[in-house]
């Protein structure tokens, strides 16, 4: 087998402040397919084409943001051997038990020192996709309410210390750099945006002067058709749009930039090309940001910078 060690994102458990009308908000119009609801009052979703039980928790709270950010690695013998890898660079580690997050195994939790809390685990019940697995259909009925996208795809935090972030998923979680934004200085790195696996970025982090921000979860669609159309559910439905549709010049994706209505971030987005880990990082200068962000209109948004939760 090609894939070891940590496969892909799992799971964002995101705070909204009113938890009807979030709920409303991913059910009907994101479209995301509800999952369960546990004894802590949190709502679990999961993107139509998942299939393991979620990938996105809502927690009601005062104040939106991201509780954590997981990632399903191989096998349990996996998650072992990454918590001590974890240890032996010096990072404290902690079990969260089986069963704390629904039909979710044993999560391995620590904290970066960009304030983020991030999660391993190697086991989350597979419910599928509505599809049977002999003779599949491409769609179903999941797939046509709302946005729908098809999977949680990465997340952008921002936070303190990314030069060190970067060492911890390169040196002990196997990820490697695909692009990076460069600081004024021309040297440092001000944006990163790390794969554990084919994807041009599983997770991504800036660099910004305040712990644990959330700057967007982002959700992939099958086609720009798809996402063009989204935006239009967007405004059937009054959301707040910050950017696009537009394509990035960084990673090549085709992206809408939106707000829920607790004011988190998220993006619904298609496309970028398909790096190896041998590939030549790419660069952005910090004057040309502008194109990196957004291509067409070479245009740097303030709020991108600016504004996250
Ligand atoms: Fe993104």
């Amino acid at each position: 087998m090609a894939m070891t060690g940590v496969l892909r994102p799992g799971h964002a458990q995101v705070r909204v402040l009113e938890l009807d009308k979030a709920v409303t908000f991913y059910r009907d119009v994101l479209g995301l397919v509800e999952t369960g609801r546990d004894d802590q009052g949190r709502v679990y979703f999961k993107c139509w084409d998942e299939r393991d039980h979620n990938s996105y928790i809502l927690r009601e709270s005062d104040q939106a943001g991201i509780d954590f950010f997981g990632f399903k690695v191989l096998d349990e013998a996996t998650l072992d051997q990454l918590e001590k890898d974890l240890n032996a660079y010096g990072i404290e580690t902690r079990r969260l038990p089986a069963g704390d997050l629904l039909e979710t195994g044993e999560r391995v939790r620590f904290t970066l020192p960009s304030g983020h809390e991030i999660e391993l685990y190697a086991t989350k019940t597979a419910v599928g996709n509505g599809i049977p697995a002999v003779n599949p259909g491409p769609w179903c009925a999941d797939s046509e309410r709302g946005i729908a996208p098809v999977r949680l795809d990465h997340t952008l935090l921002y936070g303190p210390n990314i030069a060190e972030v970067k060492k911890i998923f390169e040196d002990v979680l196997g990820f490697y750099l695909v692009e990076r934004v460069l600081g004024e200085d021309g040297e440092s790195e001000a944006a990163i945006w790390l794969s554990c696996s084919h994807k041009v970025h599983d997770i991504a982090f800036a660099e910004y002067p305040e712990p644990g921000k959330l700057h967007h979860c982002s959700f992939l669609m099958e086609s720009w058709e798809r996402v063009l159309r989204a935006g239009d559910i967007m405004s059937m439905h009054q959301v707040p749009v910050d950017i696009g549709p537009t394509r990035h010049g960084v990673t090549r994706g085709c992206t809408i930039y939106a707000w829920d209505p607790s004011g988190n971030r998220f993006e619904t987005f298609m496309g970028g090309y398909q790096p190896y880990p041998d590939y030549e990082p790419l660069t952005w200068t910090f004057d040309n940001f502008g194109q990196g962000l957004d291509y067409p209109q070479r245009k740097l948004h303030e709020t991108f910078l600016t504004v996250v939760s």
